[in-house]
């Protein structure tokens, strides 16, 4: 086979290497503009000192590679005067142009032909080729030449940073925080040999400017730097190699082939450099393409298994690098607000790979120190002694809301039943919410309540509009309160034009088949095009909608609810005012974020104004829309900012369902950062939801300070005791309701 591989780095030299090791009789070519000892950069940083793969492809060059390998295990935090460093991640480090030698000789010692300074401009030169390896980096000459076919998305990141060494021979992966006149710097250094070390300074683009960046050369960044991180560097030099200012570009690509041509490494795709896997996912890139033309004798369908195989692997990579960039940029949100260990924390579980759990395995004294910290903020917050030696995990840690104490992190998800009767709760509700109770949550949450029959969304929902609603949510309660510590509280919500559909197991969403009521909502548009189109409210709609708030909170106070949930979210009535999607309104409660947010909060202040003061309310919203033109996260922000003003005790940051036609992406916790930028950014409490999967999510979230509490919804679902196996997972003592203490030292068999 005739091979050309455009571009000497890591994934051009690895794959020839590869190939020719397969195969002696192949002829490959590797066409590399740069001199042979001419890279830029310094030293680069396997995050994952294993490289089982590459050990098993080529054990010669892994050989060599792992015996230049730098390896440490810490990672040091420098934070406003203090270090902060957890250990036990297990990193190595080695020059680039090191690497790069050692894959040239093995190159060279299989065969491969190298034909340095050359620069492959035109591609039709290679066109006899079989196989052509657009191995050609970042700004991929080849990519752009067939565009039309590989499809490239390229992300350029606001920040700038820029690449540099020192002779600082850091002792661990270090991150320094540094505040100056212009702003906040963060900077990436890790060792790469015995003496030197890889320093990369990135900022946002205004602190960049302030500082006058924007117009240095390479020499006068470096005296910039240096004067800067004086006191860090003790006396040692920055050094420079083509150590220009850039953006970093997140590459992806809609195709990695296009005929006889493949991409590979980063003409395929980036990944930040904060989780330094950049070139790790070049050799195994590499790896994977040698395998794949090994085992299909065809290069096209080889080409189709390479990327099959390679592409889920690499988009886990590119969600991970995505959240710890975005970690980064956004630095200037958790600096100074969060102290140093609870920064330390948020920096570590940044891109949610590393958890509560493994840093306790990992670190069992930074973990020790961080339960020991939450636990105090806990004993002042809730204003109950912890007198737990060692302290519990972060989520059995109490939580004050008012004079509402929750004794954990975890709540109930409201959770339609669909299940009652005009409105009155029945024996579906009284098991589903006790047993919930007796599972362990602190908070159980009682299901979206319509405060009027037309409010409802569907002829099942439950309801706080008549009498016997106040007797039938009392049984409730009272068991609640009778069976142990967990607190209840109700979701009090109107449907807006979401309402007068059918019961969810019926089609959610669907307007009733025969019986529709007549719906309102801030604006006269319908749910989907053929659904009811509502009445935009007028003045006389908006008052007794807001009297029906009022009359439903002093029902739930008669029922004996420790607190309220007002539902701002997921499109329904208060939530339509909020979205510029589903108001078009052009009077004071429509345009403008302000306007759209009146009304919402005019229900807020009545609500409030009756529920006893010394019981908390919370607000659910959606944070983002999921769709083009609607809530951003700025705007979110400022929402959450008014009713902190207005006096909300809590805000539960959920997303979506405003609009038939979202695109959320789902995922694991794929909710958690609006939350945790909200609690950082509105400096209100949070409560999070959205799949959260396990109670070491629930730890690392708390303790990283994303959210107060944790609300799952089909996680206790689907096991009401989730909470007490969480407890016995982590062997914490959750005591039993008097009926069950038999249970107490029985081993329940969870896997
Ligand atoms: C600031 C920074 C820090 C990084 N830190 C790390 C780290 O710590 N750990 C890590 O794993 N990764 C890191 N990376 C990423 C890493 O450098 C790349 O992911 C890796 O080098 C990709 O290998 P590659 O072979 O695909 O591309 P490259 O290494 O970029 O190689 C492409 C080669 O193609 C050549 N070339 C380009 N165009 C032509 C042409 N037309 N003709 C001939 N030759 C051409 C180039 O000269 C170059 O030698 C970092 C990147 C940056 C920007
Ligand atoms: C069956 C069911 C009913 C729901 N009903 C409500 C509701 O009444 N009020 C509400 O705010 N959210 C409701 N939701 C959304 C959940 O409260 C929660 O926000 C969402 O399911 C994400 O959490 P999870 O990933 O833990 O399930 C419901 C979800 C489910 C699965």
């Amino acid at each position: 086979m005739r091979i050309v591989s455009i571009g000497g780095g890591p994934a051009g030299l690895y794959f020839s290497l590869l190939m020719k090791k397969s195969d002696p009789a192949h002829d490959i070519t590797v066409v590399e503009r740069n001199r042979a000892d001419d890279t830029f950069g310094f030293g680069v940083v396997f995050s994952d000192a294993t490289l089982e793969h590459v050990a098993e492809a080529d054990r010669e060059s892994h050989a060599e590679i792992t015996s230049h390998f730098a390896h440490w295990d810490d990672i040091a935090i420098h934070y406003r005067g203090q270090v902060l460093t957890a250990t036990g991640h297990g990193f190595a480090g080695m020059s680039r142009q090191v690497l790069l030698d050692i894959l040239q000789r093995r190159c060279a010692e299989l065969g491969v032909r190298l034909e340095f300074q050359t620069e492959a401009s035109d591609l039709a030169a290679y066109a006899d080729a079989d196989l052509v390896l657009a191995a050609d980096g970042v700004n991929s000459v080849v990519r752009s030449r067939y565009a039309e076919h590989f499809r490239p998305q390229i992300d350029w990141r606001p920040n700038k940073f820029v690449w540099l060494g020192t002779t600082f021979p850091y002792p661990a992966f270090t991150f320094l925080f540094k505040e100056s006149a212009h702003g906040l710097w963060r900077v990436h250094a890790y060792r790469y040999d015995a003496s030197m070390s890889t320093f990369i300074l990135e900022a946002t683009e205004q602190t960049w400017r302030r500082a006058g960046l924007d117009h240095a050369d390479e020499d006068q960044t470096l005296t910039f730097c240096e004067r800067l991180f004086a006191e860090e560097l003790q006396g040692h030099r920055l050094l420079k190699n083509r150590s220009l200012w850039r953006n970093f570009p997140t590459v992806r690509n809609g195709s990695w082939r296009h005929r006889n041509v493949v991409l590979v490494g980063d003409a395929a795709h980036t990944a930040h450099f904060s989780i330094g896997s950049g070139t790790k996912l070049a050799l195994e890139d590499a790896i994977a393409l040698a395998r794949a033309l090994q085992r299909h004798g065809e290069v096209a369908k080889a080409l189709a298994a390479y990327e099959e195989d390679r592409r889920p692997e690499v988009e886990r990579l590119q969600r991970a690098a995505q959240v710890s960039l975005e970690w980064f940029e956004d630095a200037e949100r958790y600096h100074g607000r969060l102290e140093p260990i609870q920064f330390a924390m948020s920096l570590l579980t940044r891109s949610l790979r590393v958890t509560h759990d493994s840093l306790k395995r990992r670190d069992p004294g930074f973990v020790s120190e961080i339960d020991r910290w939450f636990a105090s903020r806990a004993e002042q917050q809730s204003r109950v002694a912890i007198r737990a030696a060692p302290p519990p995990p972060p989520m059995f840690t109490p939580f004050r809301l008012r004079e509402l104490l929750l004794s954990n992190r975890i709540v109930v998800s409201p959770m339609c039943q669909s299940s009652a009767e005009d409105g009155t709760p029945g024996d579906w509700h009284l098991v589903n919410l006790g047993s919930r109770a007796v599972g362990g949550a602190a908070l159980v949450i009682a299901e979206m309540t319509g405060v009027s029959r037309e409010g409802r969304i569907t002829l099942g929902c439950t309801g706080m509009y008549k009498p016997e609603h106040v007797t039938a949510w009392k049984r409730i309660v009272d068991f609640v309160h009778a069976a142990g510590p967990a607190r209840i509280a109700l979701q009090l919500a109107h449907a807006g034009r979401k309402g007068s559909t059918r019961l969810q197991w019926e089609g959610k969403d669907e307007p009733l088949a025969e019986g529709n009521w007549p719906l309102i909502s801030a604006s006269a548009l319908p749910y989907h095009p053929y659904s009811q189109a509502p009445k935009a409210m007028d003045r006389a709609d908006m008052d007794r909608v807001r009297g029906q708030f009022v009359n439903a909170a002093r029902m739930a106070e008669q029922a004996g609810f420790d607190m309220l949930e007002i539902h701002m979210a997921h499109g329904y009535l208060l939530a339509s005012f909020i979205s510029p999607l589903t108001n078009a309104r052009t009077d004071e409660y429509g345009g403008s974020p302000e306007n759209r947010a009146r009304y919402p909060l005019e229900v807020f202040d009545a609500v409030r104004a009756v529920w006893p003061s010394d019981r908390p309310v919370s607000v659910k919203i959606s944070a983002t829309d999921w769709a083009e033109g609607g809530i951003d996260f700025d705007e979110a922000v400022g929402f959450a900012k008014r009713l902190r003003e207005h006096g909300c005790d809590i805000v539960t940051v959920s997303t979506g369902q405003t609009v038939p036609d979202q695109k959320p992406e789902y995922g694991r916790l794929y909710q958690t950062p609006f939350s945790d930028r909200i609690r950082c950014e509105a400096e209100i409490p949070t409560m999070t939801v959205g799949e959260i999967a396990s109670y070491d999510d629930a730890n690392s979230i708390l303790a990283a300070g994303r959210a107060d509490l944790c609300v799952l919804a089909r996680g206790h679902l689907d096991d009401p005791y989730w909470t007490r196996h969480a407890a016995y997972e982590q062997g914490w003592d959750l005591p039993w309701p008097a009926q069950y203490v038999s249970v107490k030292g029985f081993n329940p068999r969870l896997d």
